[in-house]
């Protein structure tokens, strides 16, 4: 029976079940080889629950974020259908008030910490109010109190011309700085003006600097909390109903015995060469375009 505020449940799509069963299960696999063990997932699975019927091989318990009411009860519904009841623990509201609070709208809290998080949701990044990048920098800040490394998978809107125009260009400055604060060699500095400047260029798709933008944004959050960061390219889809999604991997392993900032492995030169991937009928497909790469030879 549906109320009048009922949601429809959301579907999936080849693209989608190609990148959460070709790309996303072989890392979850991956990490939980890496952990040693099973991992405990938060995330937002929706009411059918493709990601963890899906990686459940690799998966102990798991804490899911549902805004929908109806949605909550049909998800109850398929996990004792699928026999793994027991294994959930369910909050219900939004999960960025969730992550900020630390509450649910029952007054239920995450259970902390957790190996795997995957945020996919409906909507943007950058809102006027930074409650979505506040949100996620507490999701990290929590995981360090507990010392746990984590697999952070996001997937969003893609959305051109999304809010936060210009803080992605006050960010393309800083950017800019600091590269050239890193690069000694002052020849590569018009190169790197290049490079800010393409993606600062207004016609230029949201996809290339929100894929920048939000891989320097974890990487930044990260090693703050003393994380070592990996970043891998984002890749965009379109999903149900036509709207276009972009997807984030990012592996944050804590470094333990560190007072000040972790520098990761990865450089920042490595997170500005990799670019983005496209996937089209279920596919990887060669991507729209290709960013300017950064090395030695300018
Ligand atoms: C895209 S679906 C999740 C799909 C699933 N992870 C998969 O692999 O197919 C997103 C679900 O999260 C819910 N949702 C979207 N945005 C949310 C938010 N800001 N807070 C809480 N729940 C949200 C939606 O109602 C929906 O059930």
């Amino acid at each position: 029976m549906k109320g009048t505020n009922s949601v429809e449940t959301f579907h999936s799509n080849p693209n989608k079940d190609f990148v959460r069963h070709d790309f996303d299960k072989v890392l979850v696999g991956d990490w939980s080889q890496r952990l040693g063990h099973r991992l405990k997932y938060l995330g937002l699975p929706s009411a059918l629950m493709y990601d963890i019927v899906d990686w459940q091989e690799y998966l102990d318990r798991f804490s899911t974020i549902e805004r929908e009411e109806n949605q909550q009860h049909l998800m109850f519904l398929k996990a004792n259908v699928s026999n793994f009841e027991e294994r959930l623990h369910s909050l219900y509201g939004e999960f960025d008030d969730i992550l900020l609070t630390g509450r649910d709208r029952y007054g239920h809290s995450p259970q902390w910490p957790y190996d795997l998080v995957n945020l996919d949701y409906y909507g943007g990044f950058i809102y006027s109010n930074q409650k979505r990048p506040k949100a996620i920098k507490k999701l990290i800040q929590n995981q360090a109190t507990y010392e746990q490394s984590f697999l952070l998978l996001i997937t969003q809107h893609l959305r051109d011309g999304d809010a936060g125009h210009d803080q992605k260009l006050t960010f393309l400055q800083e950017l800019n700085h600091l590269l050239k604060g890193g690069v000694i060699d002052t020849r590569l500095h018009p190169k790197i003006d290049l490079i800010t400047s393409w993606y600062a260029a207004p016609n230029l798709p949201d996809a290339a600097r929100q894929a920048l933008y939000i891989n320097f944004f974890l990487r930044d959050a990260g090693e703050s909390e003393h994380f070592d960061v990996a970043c891998r390219p984002p890749i965009i889809y379109e999903g149900t109903g036509g709207t276009w999604m972009i997807h984030f991997a990012t592996d944050f392993a804590f470094k333990r015995g560190l007072a000040c900032r972790v520098a990761s492995n990865q450089t920042l030169v490595e997170v500005i060469n990799m670019g983005l991937l496209e996937v089209r009928n279920g596919a990887f497909t060669p991507a729209r375009f290709v960013q300017p790469r950064l090395n030695g030879a300018v």
